[in-house]
């Protein structure tokens, strides 16, 4: 075991990873609402090309046939701020010029926490698909409050992430367990432990932020695999791991799985699942690759993609595919896509610049791109400086933000195309970027982690 630092107080005795993940996770999203936006950035919460890529397939497979009881339930679980499901709806409306699969749908946004629902509920890109959509607060793991065959298509977002996942090592044929204790630098109150424990939301959400000063302890202790969920699946592809690299064996993923065969109807489209994570076996066995994230106190776990594929065969899905979530996007709108971020990797000097002239230059690449990019959505970029930008680059940066277009790219993960990024050399050289820089950015081969899509029919 690992020894905290004397001046360190634990909440709570070591437990295994899951525990932990799931109470703190719970606390985050129960107290923060839709406020978590302001912590990290998703492919979903403000860009549109991943929802409408998924609006183009529904209607492709859905047109055509009739739902049963005259209706198409869809379910996303673990919703954000509703952006996706409302992007979806509006993509859908306008394809379906012949009313043959719209008018049919109604989208169901499932998530455990009140606080997200309220913010999806005043969403006004969604409030315009009033009568179509529905939420439901329930924890993505159980789901017992719908009929078992009734779902025509489940999706979902950067959730598996967030939901149980333990941690296995392999070490010399043997298999350990990591376990995890939160501790806190300041001696907590008698009342804020209680709270905490039982985390009761009303009390927590009145004091300052204390999540991200939670200091993290791990430990690893021996375990027998034959007590794990899909023990025989979990075992066999746990003789393909090399010694000593955590690999996460998502158990609340499984539950969703296992939960969305129960829950689809005869007639359906499948569950489709975007996530952050290791594709293949050879990125699992990658030596230091991360295998956990904290965002301002969110704990996450990156997804084991060839794990779960193997579980989802288990559970009975026949047709499973696994591939590059840019690679979805790219083949709905038939180019190479990247995101913003991405390209501007790639520019010369960024790794050599101040965090605040990072930002210049990502408004620049905005600025740039802003000149042949238009949005189907109006809604202006909030791009505020810093904590700790000098006053030269703060007024410049608000200046910048300040002139974005309405129309421009919507979010700074937001997917751009070849086409695009190409129509847009002149000004994008003109802050430095070569054209070597463009190739190598939608040449750059995936990293070991990165985000995947999976389709499980
Ligand atoms: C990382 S956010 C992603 C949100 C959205 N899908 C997006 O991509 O912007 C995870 C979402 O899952 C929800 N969530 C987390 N754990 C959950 C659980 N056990 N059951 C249902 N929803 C959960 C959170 O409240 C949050 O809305």
């Amino acid at each position: 075991m690992t020894h905290p630092p004397q001046n360190l107080i634990a909440l709570g005795d070591f437990k295994p990873s899951d525990f932990w993940q799931t109470h703190i996770n719970s606390i985050f999203y129960g107290i923060k609402g839709p406020q978590i936006h302001n912590h990290f950035q998703t492919y979903v919460s403000l860009d549109h090309r991943l929802a409408h890529a998924l609006a183009n397939d529904f209607y492709a497979k859905a047109r055509g046939h009739h739902p049963e009881n005259d209706i198409w339930y869809l379910q996303e679980w673990g919703v954000g701020n509703g952006n996706l499901a409302a992007c979806f709806l509006s993509r859908l409306r306008e394809i379906d010029s012949e009313n043959e699969v719209y008018p049919f749908v109604h989208y169901i946004l499932c998530d455990e926490s009140e606080e997200i629902l309220k913010g999806v509920r005043s969403n006004a890109r969604l409030q315009e698909h009033s009568g179509k959509f529905s939420t439901v607060r329930i924890h993505a793991e159980q789901l017992d409050c719908f009929r078992p065959h009734s779902v025509a298509k489940i999706i979902s977002n950067e959730i598996w992430d967030d939901l149980s996942t333990k941690v296995l090592l392999k070490h010399q044929g043997l298999y350990y367990e990591e376990y995890l204790c939160p501790f806190l630098e300041t001696l907590p109150t008698e009342d804020f432990l209680e709270q905490f424990k039982n985390r009761d939301l009303a009390e927590l959400a009145q004091l300052p932020n204390f999540l991200d000063t939670i200091h993290w302890e791990r430990d690893f202790q021996r375990v027998d695999l034959d007590d794990w969920p899909f023990a025989e699946t979990l075992k066999a592809h746990a003789e393909n791991f090399k010694d000593e690299i955590p690999m996460p064996v998502n158990t609340g993923a499984f539950s969703a799985i296992a939960k969305a065969k129960e829950l689809l109807a005869p007639m359906n489209f499948g569950y489709t699942s975007f996530d952050y994570g290791m594709k293949t076996i050879q990125d699992l066995n990658q030596e230091g690759r991360p295998y956990f994230n904290l965002y301002g106190g969110q704990y996450t776990f990156m997804v084991n993609f060839p794990l779960l594929e193997d579980i989802g065969r288990s559970i009975g899905f026949t047709k499973i595919t696994r591939e590059y979530q840019n690679q979805f996007v790219g083949e709905d709108l038939g180019s190479a896509v990247i995101s913003l971020v991405d390209l501007m990797q790639n520019h010369p000097q960024v790794a050599s610049m101040a965090p605040w002239d990072r930002d210049i230059l990502m408004l620049g690449t905005l600025h740039a791109l802003n000149t042949v990019y238009r949005s189907p959505y109006s809604g202006k970029l909030n791009y505020p400086a810093m904590e700790g930008t000098p006053k030269k680059q703060r007024k410049q940066i608000a200046k910048l933000a300040e002139n974005l277009s309405g129309r421009g790219v919507p979010d700074t993960v937001a997917y751009v195309t070849r086409e695009e990024v190409l129509a847009a050399l002149k000004p994008l050289r003109k802050l430095g970027y070569r054209e070597k820089d463009i190739q190598s950015a939608f040449q750059s081969p995936p990293p070991p982690v990165s985000f995947v899509h999976i389709q499980f029919s």
